[in-house]
């Protein structure tokens, strides 16, 4: 029996404009996916999941597809990810038939944009092989849990999420180019609103409104020149210009359409509590934004703010993926 965990993240900058090749900066930050696994003596594949901010469900695998027992689309996304990160799994360790029994536990909640698949999927990746008998060097991990997200997202998934749950710390992300930057402890508070948005139906949102105006293809462009800056300041610890780059950020999302009132009503909060800037973190839609502050009024004012159902710090973690 292994047990792996993955860090999840949040954007500094970039979301969105990363899938159409512009560089990003996501970060690991101190929240986990664990994921335990064991060979079985049989060919199935049995998943238990808890703890993923839903009701604990279980699900069984033998011919055809998963017989899951929650109607929920966030369980089925989630099943989705486990089981192309089982698929994975399987191809490297040469044992397509192995059976194997996964427990995934997670502190990050599903679809709030804070990683959670590319957590789960890296993590399972890291657990799986090593049950069977293999270890994956972590180009190996980031690179299979990167086919996982391109799978279950209909080819719609940048490397970002991925690269970084496996690596940890800050990473630049351009295209198929990835490595880890240096970077100062940024002092992250999270809020977030409980919801969810849906990637593939944003990816698709802003697809689409790129075709139809060349003014939202610049904005998308734009976005890659803002990380351009960003990585200058972060390089220079230049904390204030963050966030000063990140509110800049919030504001090209929102134009593309991938904000919304939960979301600005926290950045909101955050600026008003004297962060250095605040952005939505993430596909959008619901779930997290991402505000720097050193202080404590950030983390209280969101805690006070009607649209934030948790608040809360984070801190930058440097480990990525471990066994446990
Ligand atoms: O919300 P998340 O954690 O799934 O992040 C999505 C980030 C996008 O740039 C919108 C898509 C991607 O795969 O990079």
């Amino acid at each position: 029996m292994v047990t792996a965990s993955a860090p999840g993240k949040v954007y500094l900058f970039g979301e969105h404009a990363v899938v159409y090749g512009e560089p990003a900066v996501p970060c690991a930050i101190d929240l986990r996916a664990r994921v335990t696994a064991e060979e079985r003596s049989d060919d199935r594949l049995v998943v238990h999941a808890r703890d993923l901010k839903l009701d604990g469900f279980t699900v069984e695998y033998g011919e055809g597809s998963p017989d899951v027992d929650a109607e929920d689309a966030l369980v089925r996304a989630a099943v989705g990810y486990v089981d192309e990160s089982v698929a994975q799994v399987r191809d490297a360790a040469g044992r397509p038939g192995a059976g194997l029994e996964i427990t995934v536990e997670s502190d990050v909640p599903l679809g709030a944009g804070l990683g959670s698949s590319a957590a789960v999927s890296v993590a399972a990746i890291e657990a799986g092989t090593r049950a069977l008998g293999t270890e994956l060097d972590r180009e190996e991990v980031a690179d299979r849990a990167y086919r996982v997200e391109h799978a279950v997202q209909d080819g719609q998934a940048s490397r970002s999420d991925t690269f970084c749950s496996t690596m940890g710390g800050a990473v630049r992300v351009e295209g198929d180019d990835t490595r880890r930057l240096d970077a100062p402890d940024l002092p992250f508070v999270v809020g977030y609103d409980g919801g969810a948005g849906d990637t593939g139906e944003l990816v698709a949102k802003v697809r689409a409104l790129r075709e139809d105006y060349g003014f939202a293809a610049d904005t998308v462009a734009a976005i890659g020149d803002l990380v351009r800056e960003g990585e200058r300041a972060l390089a220079e610890g230049d904390v204030e210009e963050l966030g000063r780059l990140m509110n800049f950020n919030h504001g090209l999302l929102s134009a593309v359409g991938v904000s919304s009132r939960s979301l600005d009503g926290m950045v909101w909060a955050a600026r008003g509590a004297g962060a250095h800037g605040a952005k939505l973190t993430g596909a959008g839609g619901g779930g997290c934004i991402v505000a720097l502050d050193p202080t404590d009024a950030t983390e209280r004012a969101l805690s006070l703010t009607p649209q934030c159902e948790r608040a809360f710090r984070a801190e930058l973690d440097a480990e990525g993926v471990r066994v446990e």
